[in-house]
């Protein structure tokens, strides 16, 4: 099947808009430091962005704990600020993308208060409240993602409310009709001012064991152990219940009786693939893009990145239309997690593989994780378990080599520190090179979107290369008139002879640049170390 939407044919980038732009002098990015990015922007090629919450907000979470979903946290600007931004983005030709988030609010949002109030409030039903058990404990063994019981006790009431996240972000409880009509106005709010979609943010959480039964401990707990404390348990109750499905058809059918092709991207995180698949929907009526993060926290080795992309690709419904992650908020820096020479060929990989890509703001430059002392630490994750701190991968995007690096000015301290080697690894250095990951980056957006096989083609892995290396194809459909694209990966550190029996070719683009245009043969073709390539095969 063709793709023909914009969101399956364009790239999506994420901006983070504590750390993009500070127009205010505060040393926080906020939104009209966005709007003065847009060129660049454009200029790289995207089609649209994300941007993390902006909402009102006390930043317990730095903004996923919202405290009034229609209105822009001071910090960030105000409402007239979004609209310029947004109409702005628009005469660009930029889609812009908003986050979501349904799950939880901040304690501090009117319905929570209202809800704590006591328990006759007719917003009690709206969080999860539950008595405590006879030992007077919590009424199950669940945890939140931060650590720590996901319950916590109410003294004034005696009743514990859930928080799958912080205390301080109480869980909605989507069963309760009114909570969904509620959050579903928060759509429209956001949809009548013009915006393109939403990013749900821990979309799989809304919908929870309704006997709120305790979950088994898990019976290999290393196999999530990027989630601290939470690998311990199986989670089989406290997320991810089947009633999920039904809520995002409704929030599916909402978002199509808006004109102009609106979109919804789900934050799934879900080791099984099936699991995942479910949430495009049986007619493909649910979710548009249910985030793939299995490249995000695959190890880095041919065999199991290869392993990866067919089993995405076998998975999709019929007529799905994949995507791909490789860097987010949440995250270590992917040029910290596999080392700038295959950061380049992530990149790469990222902008061919069948399917929307989505960026993670200063992925293109390669920036490392920043170093962080630790009175320099923000995130509350990272405050309550030191290695999942998410500071590392926040830190403010280097525009160019002066002092604050043309984020904010040079006499205002930034929220968090610049990654290493800002003053070489920023925006202004990297456009003057034909070699940098940027102008890689923003080739092959360009390819992407122009050639044909990239655009549109199917994919086929080639058996047969040797261990460290991923090759495939992609072909468009037809008649073989057009040209295929085969995509060239050494995923070592050392060169790989490629002998792939498809003839001549010629090179359009890789992680080194001088090969770029040069006619190769791909039934004999040294990988460089680290090196990927874009090679045009005849169809
Ligand atoms: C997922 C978000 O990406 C993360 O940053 C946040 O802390 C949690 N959801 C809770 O909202």
């Amino acid at each position: 099947m063709r793709p023909t939407r914009w969101w399956q044919t364009g790239v999506v980038y994420q901006v983070y808009p504590r750390s993009f732009g500070d127009s205010n002098g505060d040393g926080v990015g906020d939104l009209e430091g966005i709007r003065r990015h847009l060129d660049y922007l454009v200029w790289l090629g995207v089609d649209a962005i994300w941007i993390s919450p902006f909402y009102r907000s006390p930043m317990k979470d730095f903004g996923y704990d919202v405290s009034d979903h229609t209105d822009v946290d001071p910090l960030f600007g105000d409402l007239a600020a979004f609209n310029r931004l947004l109409a702005d983005a628009h005469a660009r030709g930029l889609r812009v993308i908003v986050d979501f988030v349904p799950n939880h609010t901040s304690d501090q949002h009117a319905w929570f208060i209202e809800s704590r109030s006591s328990r006759d409030s007719p917003k009690r039903g709206w969080y999860v409240w539950r008595d405590p058990k006879p030992d007077g404990g919590p009424p199950s063994n669940w945890i939140s993602v931060f650590g720590g019981s996901a319950w916590a006790l109410d003294g004034s009431t005696g009743q514990y409310y859930l928080h799958s996240f912080l205390a301080e972000q109480p869980d909605l409880d989507w069963r309760n009709p009114d909570v969904k009509h509620a959050m579903f106005d928060v759509l429209r709010f956001w949809l009548d001012r013009g915006v393109d979609g939403f990013r749900i943010d821990v979309a799989q959480f809304i919908a929870k064991d309704p006997l709120y039964r305790d979950n088994p401990p898990h019976p290999e707990p290393e196999r999530l152990a990027h989630m601290g404390a939470w690998s311990r348990q199986l989670h089989l109750y406290d997320h991810g219940h089947p009633d999920l499905h039904g809520i995002y058809r409704e929030f599916r059918a909402l978002l199509d009786a808006y004109p102009g092709d609106r979109v919804s991207i789900g934050e799934l995180h879900d080791e099984q693939i099936e699991v995942w698949a479910g949430f495009y929907g049986h007619n493909l009526d649910e979710i548009h893009i249910p985030f793939n993060f299995h490249l995000l926290f695959a190890t880095w080795d041919a065999a199991r990145i290869r392993t990866i992309v067919d089993g995405i690709e076998a998975a999709l419904p019929v007529g799905a239309w994949p995507n791909w992650v490789l860097g987010n908020h949440d995250q270590r820096r992917i040029a910290s997690r596999l080392g700038q020479a295959q950061a380049r060929v992530a990149m790469l990989l990222l902008l061919t593989l069948r399917g929307t890509p989505t960026l993670y703001y200063g992925d293109e430059l390669g920036l490392p994780d920043a170093e962080l002392r630790p009175d320099q630490v923000r995130d509350p994750w990272g405050l309550v378990e030191p290695t999942q701190g998410r500071d590392p991968g926040r830190s403010p995007m280097p525009w160019d080599g002066t002092a604050n690096a043309g984020f904010c000015a040079p006499d205002v301290e930034p929220w968090l520190p610049f990654a290493p080697g800002h003053d070489r690894r920023n925006v202004a250095a990297q456009l003057e090179e034909s070699a940098s990951l940027l102008s890689m980056t923003r080739r092959l957006i360009r390819l992407r979107r122009e050639h044909p096989a990239l655009a549109e083609g199917v994919h086929r892995t080639i058996d047969g290369s040797p261990s460290g290396t991923f090759c495939f194809l992609r072909s468009p459909d037809g008649d073989g008139t057009h040209p295929a694209v085969l995509v060239a990966l050494n995923l070592t550190a050392e060169s790989r002879p490629i002998e792939l029996h498809h003839g001549s070719g010629r090179v359009l683009d890789g992680t080194h640049p001088e090969r770029i245009g040069a006619a190769v043969d791909t039934a004999a073709l040294e990988l460089r170390p680290d090196e990927g390539l874009v090679v045009e095969v005849a169809g």
